[in-house]
């Protein structure tokens, strides 16, 4: 067999398994999704959404980038953060690191990564904002988790900085937006930072007539 086939086989014996759990299990998932949560992560292999949080298909909204990263011209990005708070109405919104993050790493040193330069320029600015701080870290693994948790508050920040967010916090007072960071070592999640629906953000960030 081979191994992509080996996917499609457990697709059909999970989706029976799931049927012979739950018969109504498909067909209430069919009828709508009302997930109170959209998480932003890596697209890490290692770091998938549902299974670290013991969630269901039908509970996270799930969107994935290189270094969980939220840039202001990424359309795709944009989108998913657009319908999650305007059409699902999500209560939360989890930007979610994880230690060991390839991306990260790969931002942290010169080398030429091609196309993914324009996307990993993004972490090296978050570098540039915590210099001092994250040179005086001796050990590299140290300043490359350093560098996670601290990119995971600045990508926070990023959703407070959209119109769609501020926005919803000024007519729904929802989203609450978290920073988490995965561990891989031991497969535990630390809050690292939130922002409160309202919560204050440098004034030259906050749009008016909203
Ligand atoms: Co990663």
């Amino acid at each position: 067999m081979k191994p992509y086939e080996k996917l499609l086989k457990d697709n059909r014996a999970w989706a029976s398994e799931k049927t012979k759990e739950d018969p109504e299990y498909f067909s209430r998932l069919v009828q709508l999704q009302t997930p109170e949560f959209l998480w932003i992560g890596c697209s890490d292999s290692r770091v998938p959404a549902n299974e670290i949080t013991g969630t269901e298909p039908g509970e996270i909204f799930v969107h994935r980038n290189v270094a969980n990263m939220v840039i202001h011209t990424d359309l795709n990005l944009l989108t998913v953060l657009d319908y999650a708070v305007r059409v699902l109405k999500v209560q939360h919104i989890i930007v979610c690191g994880h230690h060991g993050c390839g991306g990260i790493r790969a931002a942290m040193t010169n080398h030429d990564m091609g196309i993914a330069n324009k996307w990993l320029r993004n972490i090296k600015d978050v570098y540039r904002f915590h210099r001092d701080e994250v040179d005086a870290i001796e050990e590299e693994q140290l300043k490359i988790d350093r560098m996670v948790e601290l990119n995971v508050r600045e990508q926070v920040m990023n959703l407070a900085k959209t119109s769609i967010i501020q926005r919803a916090w000024k007519h729904e007072q929802r989203p609450h937006l978290h920073g988490w960071v995965y561990d891989l070592k031991d497969g535990i999640i630390d809050p690292v930072c939130e922002m409160p629906a309202g919560s204050p953000l440098l004034d030259i960030y906050e749009y008016d007539d909203l």
